[in-house]
């Protein structure tokens, strides 16, 4: 039987010492996950090793932790699979992050993670009569916040999520996608009221810096980064939401900042964002962006000259794809979660295509959600 060797951080915030590490030797097979090998570690040697887990089957989301830096679910984590990325051959197991520590491995999900998915009001509001029977929606609607609704809240996004370290007051990426659940939901009425409470709110949906780690981190393909940027543009697009944080402004002085220069002019992005460089609002941004804009022109990165003109125009391509996007009477979202279409026609011959689909012929193939 392999051996592995688990680096444990240990911590409990009632005895008053510092956190420390703890190495135990399991034996399991490779194909066997964390998890295991942590509680194998709890039953051997040490009774009192904090870890949560309920379902041991990526199904509850108790089990969230670090191994090896990275959020996961430890019972979807093989053994084998940690022990290629552990640092000095021992998988180190730590608590996820964002959140404080109960005990070793346990974090407080309360005081954060589920406290900000209060705060997006998670559950549907529904508008007009209550139907005698059951509502009915088409189910490409459904299909729109099936990403979404894939969402297990085992923390693992908001263990990683950059803006939330540096604000945590960010309603973050947990509590964000479980609002768009809402908000691509044609039965909830208060679209608007949702998009404008989060788009107002300074920790709201243009938070975001869009870093990517919560996508990296979903074990579930979530992509909660995704789900804001969705609402971002149903909030700014659909219902023309200005928010007093800016947001709204800045992300159309991106489009026709790229939409002109094909490449970003950053020179001219802040002043746009404030409604021009001549606009009364731009005015205090632009002082309080001096240092930055001092530094800029020290290293060279900006002159004068380049501030004031336009460096580069537009290529060709680009302006066709602006124009064929102005010319769409629809958005197309494209949900990530959809691998395919119905209609779409399967490469291969019919036998290799029964074979890539584990002997079923296409006819008998599930929908591609
Ligand atoms: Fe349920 Fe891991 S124990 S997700």
């Amino acid at each position: 039987m392999p051996e592995y060797t688990l680096r444990i951080r240990r911590y409990s915030p009632e005895s008053g010492e510092a956190a420390y590490w703890d190495d135990f030797t399991i034996d399991l097979d490779g194909h066997r996950s964390v998890l295991d090998g942590i509680l194998q570690a709890r039953d051997r040697f040490d009774g009192s090793i904090g870890i949560r887990c309920s379902c041991r089957a990526a199904i509850c989301g108790s089990c969230g932790v670090r191994i090896n830096g990275k959020p996961n679910l430890a019972c979807h984590t093989h053994l084998e699979e940690a022990a290629e990325t552990a640092p000095d051959g021992a998988i180190v197991v730590e608590p996820m992050g964002n959140m404080p520590v109960l005990k070793d491995l346990i974090v407080d999900m309360d005081a954060v993670h589920w406290k900000k998915i209060q705060r997006v009001t998670p559950w549907l509001i529904p508008d007009g009569e209550v139907p005698e029977r059951e509502y009915v929606v088409p189910p490409e609607s459904m299909i729109d916040v099936t990403q979404s609704m894939a969402c297990i809240q085992c923390g693992a996004c908001v263990s990683d999520c950059l803006s939330m370290e540096v604000d945590p007051l960010f309603v973050g990426p947990a509590a964000l996608a479980k609002a768009y659940r809402f908000v691509g939901d044609p039965r909830d009425g208060q679209h608007f009221e949702r998009l404008k409470d989060l788009a107002e709110d300074p920790h709201g949906i243009y938070d975001c810096t869009h870093c990517f780690n919560c996508i990296e981190a979903c074990p579930k393909g979530v992509a909660p980064m995704s789900q804001i940027m969705r609402l971002r543009r149903i909030s700014s697009a659909d219902h023309d939401i200005e928010d007093r944080n800016n947001g709204y402004r800045h992300e159309h002085a991106f489009v026709r900042n790229i939409e002109r220069n094909g490449l970003l002019h950053e020179a001219d992005l802040l002043p746009h964002s404030y409604g021009g460089k001549f606009h009364p609002r731009a005015a205090p941004e632009l002082v309080e962006s001096l240092p930055v804009i001092l530094r800029a022109l020290q290293r060279g990165k900006v002159t004068p000259k380049k501030a004031l003109t336009h460096p580069h125009k537009a290529p060709t391509d680009v302006k066709r794809i602006f124009r064929q996007i102005h010319e769409q009477d629809d958005r197309y979202e494209l949900n990530l979660y959809v691998v395919g279409y119905e209609d779409e026609e399967p490469a291969g011959t019919e036998a290799e295509q029964a074979d890539a689909a584990g002997g079923q012929l296409p006819e008998e193939r599930s929908p591609n959600v």
